[in-house]
């Protein structure tokens, strides 16, 4: 892979370009994936591991092995940490989601924020405090930290967050916080924290888009008017997915099976959906050429098509082809449109 450009290299003047890494590569299983990474990107999300159910299991028990593993990685590659996500209703441990009493619960939540953000004080870059807070409409989504600590969970979030880690930057993350309501919730979400005089640095849009559309308007207007509130921008787990979300019912991996359609691309993609892809990839990278001043990173949510999460979801056994690299970490014709813009000029 050392002949191909380098995405981080490309972009270099322009903002970070991050990738998730999920437990095998945080472990090294696979040397010549760690080796891509290293060439190709320059921040790192953890994709699972900084999770409370990954890093807090019980009330008194941490296990920060992994993470401490993926802060070494970093520092020994030059990578920063992105770290990922103090609080968010999925991916919670079983003990909280059990919790009944508020006052317990207030004190998970404080212990979990200070203990988790102390320790990676000084070694991580940032944190996403809070993940996922917002409903469609932009009110505030359902959830135990909602009915426990009423909405001003944002804002507590990150006063423990800033005063365990001063030095990390703390965004606010979501998906579809570039659609209008949304939009709107994230933004009063986001005065609210600032008008309580508590700091806040950053939105992240995660980006998690579908071939074909892509918001381009309203991505470019949500990053304008976060902006525009004098915070960083970010796109933090960016893909683009190329199959259809709208199934149902448990039993689909048995069905697909024996209906070969429901998982199309099974045996490769078609060159009209490639190229679909790889125009979709250079329109937004456009996009966030034209508005550099205002965006820190871009990262992606895995290195190569075989290890994205949209492989499995919403069922798994899906073969998706989201990403710029390919199942042999090959760039995909989206990876020479994205460094085609730069070579260009
Ligand atoms: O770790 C267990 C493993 O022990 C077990 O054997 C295996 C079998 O099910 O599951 C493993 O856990 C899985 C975990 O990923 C680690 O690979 C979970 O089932 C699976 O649900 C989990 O999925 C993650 C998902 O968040 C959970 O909600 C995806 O990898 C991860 O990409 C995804 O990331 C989220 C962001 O954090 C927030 N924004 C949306 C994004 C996509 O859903």
């Amino acid at each position: 892979s050392g002949n191909i450009a380098s995405l981080k290299e490309v972009f270099k003047k322009d903002f970070g370009i991050g990738t998730a890494m999920n437990t095998p590569q945080i472990e090294e299983r696979d040397p010549k994936v760690n080796a891509f990474i290293k060439e190709q990107f320059n921040m790192v999300t953890p994709e699972n591991i900084m999770k409370a159910e990954e890093l807090h299991p019980q009330w008194d028990v941490y296990n920060f092995t992994l993470a401490d593993k993926l802060v070494e990685y970093g520092k020994k590659n030059n990578i920063r940490i992105n770290a990922h996500a103090l609080i968010w209703h999925s991916q919670l441990p079983a003990f909280a989601r059990r919790i009944q009493d508020v006052d317990s619960f207030k004190t998970f939540f404080k212990n979990h924020i200070t203990t988790v953000a102390t320790r990676y004080e000084g070694k991580v870059f940032s944190w996403d405090v809070v993940n996922e807070a917002l409903n469609e409409d932009g009110t505030m989504r359902k959830s135990i930290f909602l009915s426990k600590l009423g909405d001003d969970f944002v804002t507590e979030a990150f006063r423990l967050a800033q005063a365990a880690t001063p030095t990390a930057e703390l965004y606010y993350n979501d998906y579809n916080n570039e659609q209008p309501k949304k939009r709107a919730g994230c933004l009063a979400l986001v005065k609210k924290v600032k008008d309580a005089g508590v700091r806040i640095d950053g939105v992240g849009i995660q980006g998690h888009w579908h071939a074909g559309k892509v918001p381009f308007k309203e991505i470019e207007e949500s990053l304008l008017q976060y902006a525009a509130l004098g915070l960083k921008v970010m796109f933090t787990e960016l893909d683009i997915e190329v199959l259809p979300r709208n199934f149902s019912g448990a039993d689909i991996s048995q069905r697909m099976k024996e209906d070969p359609s429901l998982n199309p691309y099974a045996n490769g993609l078609p060159d009209s959906v490639q190229q679909q892809l790889a125009s979709d990839y250079e329109q937004l990278f456009k996009l966030f050429l034209k508005h550099k001043d205002k965006i820190t990173r871009v990262t992606f949510w895995g290195v190569h098509d075989g290890q994205s999460w949209l492989n499995g979801w919403p069922v798994r056994g899906r073969t998706n082809y989201p990403l710029l690299f390919d199942r042999q970490l090959q760039p995909k014709p989206a990876f020479y449109s994205v460094v085609g813009l730069k070579q260009a000029k």
